[in-house]
């Protein structure tokens, strides 16, 4: 078993924070679709929150949005807005974290960063709690970066298959929600289908090309090198990183379907040595953060639609690849809430492990 996850997996008992103390939290993007699930999982896991600062561009200044019943307005990000904050959620894209995170740190708070600004940084840990929350103990900086969403929504369905059996090639096709290029892009999805079934035209505006019942690559550029989009070769390097498994090969093909806010996936894995399909079920039947949905007779499975609103990443189709005669290879098929799992729940729990970590 690797150690890393073998680790993770003997997690010691949470240390208790002496008082829990309010916190004053900040977050960064609170006006988009993500920010919007970090006040709903904050409000929702109730979390120790004093006062909430919400900050998000000058276009949207003066909004109110509402914590816990009281109305809180949003104030634009400037250099100043992290006086006097404990944590700050960050999700308002890469450049924009890249600039005011590292003054949040030294304000004294801590970052836990949605963006890919950091993931790949050596000395930013990327974490998933389920799979290597064990780093959040041991970090010297105080900034976290959260994983891209279909590296999170992977990993805690590979971790516990990965700690059991080595995986050693990994080959992954998704299909993603419109969350995953925001609120922006969840309302193009809904208008350009009313436009298409009233037979109207609707030119892409946020996205590359229509939306309505269509499917298209995934929207980062290409690497002439490779072929690979950056979406692809992000979410294999992350997963590495995740696992603890820094030469794993592994092939993405990214896809965004017209979903609003679950990804799916088609994952087929190699392990070392063979997996029986009943050892795999009960891996993933006992792991944190995952349910089996696997009802053959009911030719019932993991669905976007089922996968949505919900903490738990499901899987299910759970099968052994008949093209590997080793029998050493599984086929499975995910869905997970790109919203929670893929951003804002996972970053409210790493928020947690620091606090049960005693570093918060
Ligand atoms: P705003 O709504 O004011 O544009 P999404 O990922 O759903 O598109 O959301 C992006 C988030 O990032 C929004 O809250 C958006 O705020 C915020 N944002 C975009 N540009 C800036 C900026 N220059 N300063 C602060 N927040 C920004």
């Amino acid at each position: 078993m690797p150690q890393s996850l073998a680790m993770s997996l003997a997690r010691p008992a949470p240390a208790k924070s002496a008082v829990a103390r309010p916190l004053t939290v900040a977050i960064v993007g609170a006006t988009g679709a993500v920010g919007a699930e970090l006040i709903g999982c904050l409000e929702r896991r109730d979390f120790p929150v004093g006062e909430l600062r919400l900050l998000a561009s000058p276009r949207s200044a003066g909004t109110v949005l509402t914590f816990r019943g009281t109305p809180l307005t949003v104030q634009a990000l400037d250099e100043a807005s992290f006086e006097g904050v404990d944590l700050a959620f960050f999700s308002a894209g890469a450049t924009l974290s890249r600039r005011y995170g590292p003054l949040a740190v030294a304000a004294g708070a801590w970052v836990v960063d949605n963006s890919s600004a950091f993931r790949m940084d050596p000395d930013t840990p990327l974490v998933t709690p389920e799979v290597n929350g064990w780093r959040l103990g041991e970090m010297d900086g105080r900034l976290v970066a959260n994983p891209n969403c279909v590296a999170a929504i992977a990993a805690v369905v590979l971790a516990p298959l990965h700690a059991r059996r080595l995986i050693v090639r990994l080959i992954g096709s998704t299909y993603q929600a419109a969350s995953g290029a925001g609120a922006a892009a969840m309302a193009e999805l809904r208008d350009a289908t009313a436009a298409a079934l009233a037979g109207q035209a609707y030119p892409p505006q946020v996205l590359a090309h229509p939306y309505a019942f269509n499917l298209f690559s995934h929207d980062a550029g290409i690497d002439p090198e490779t072929g690979y989009n950056g979406e692809e070769l992000k979410v294999m390097a992350e997963l590495r990183r995740l696992l603890g498994a820094a030469d794993l090969p592994a092939s993405f093909t990214c896809i965004r379907v017209p979903t609003l806010r679950a990804h799916a996936m088609a994952l087929t894995v190699r392990f070392a040595e063979p997996v029986s399909v009943a050892e795999a079920r009960s891996w993933l039947s006992a792991a944190d953060g995952v349910r089996v949905v696997d009802d053959q007779a009911a030719n019932h499975f993991p669905m976007p639609a089922e996968a949505q609103g919900q903490d738990d990443v499901l899987v299910g189709r759970i099968r052994t690849d008949l093209s590997d005669p080793s029998g050493r290879s599984l086929s499975l098929f995910v869905a997970g809430d790109q919203l929670l799992k893929g951003a804002a729940l996972n970053a409210v729990q790493i928020a947690e492990a620091l606090r049960e970590a005693g570093r918060l």
